[in-house]
């Protein structure tokens, strides 16, 4: 838990700097400012899929196997949330080595797994935009 913390602290400061230097958008991020907001939601367990070589099949791999992953937990009646707010901060070389990444290997989709406050409700949809039908 505290090593997961320090990950947030990390990654709410780097969020926010990229996000302002990429959209030029403060806005929405008022959250990552706040001591207490931790990035993982407090959830006990995070699993960081990586991927050898950063090509863009690789990185679909890892999506495929977070929403795998997604689902069996789902199935075993656990919360997930895919937290990209964190990704940078699990690329820095420190974090890769005290989490045992090896530096060459690239953090691609982090989960955080836990149980659920509120029970387990799907949410609204919103419909699919189709942009031809052939
Ligand atoms: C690529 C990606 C990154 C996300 N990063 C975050 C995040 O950093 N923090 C967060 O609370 N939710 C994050 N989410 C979850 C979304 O905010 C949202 O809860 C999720 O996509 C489910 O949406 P739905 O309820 O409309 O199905 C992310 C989702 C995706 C697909």
């Amino acid at each position: 838990m505290d090593l997961l913390k320090r990950v947030s602290d990390r990654a709410k400061a780097l969020f926010v700097a990229e996000t302002v230097r990429l959209h030029n958008r403060p806005e929405g991020l008022n959250a990552f400012s706040q001591p207490g907001f931790n990035v993982f939601y407090d959830a006990g367990t995070l699993i960081v899929i990586c991927a050898e070589n950063v090509g863009h099949f690789e990185v679909a791999d890892c999506w495929l196997a977070a929403e795998n992953m997604m689902l069996a937990a789902h199935a075993m009646g656990l919360g997930t949330c895919v937290i990209g707010s964190a990704v940078s901060a699990l690329n820095l070389p420190e974090l890769k080595s005290e989490l045992g990444i090896p530096p060459e290997t690239t953090a691609v989709a982090p989960i955080i797994v836990g149980s659920p406050r509120g029970g387990l409700t799907s949410s609204a949809r919103k419909s699919p935009q189709i942009l031809k039908w052939c």
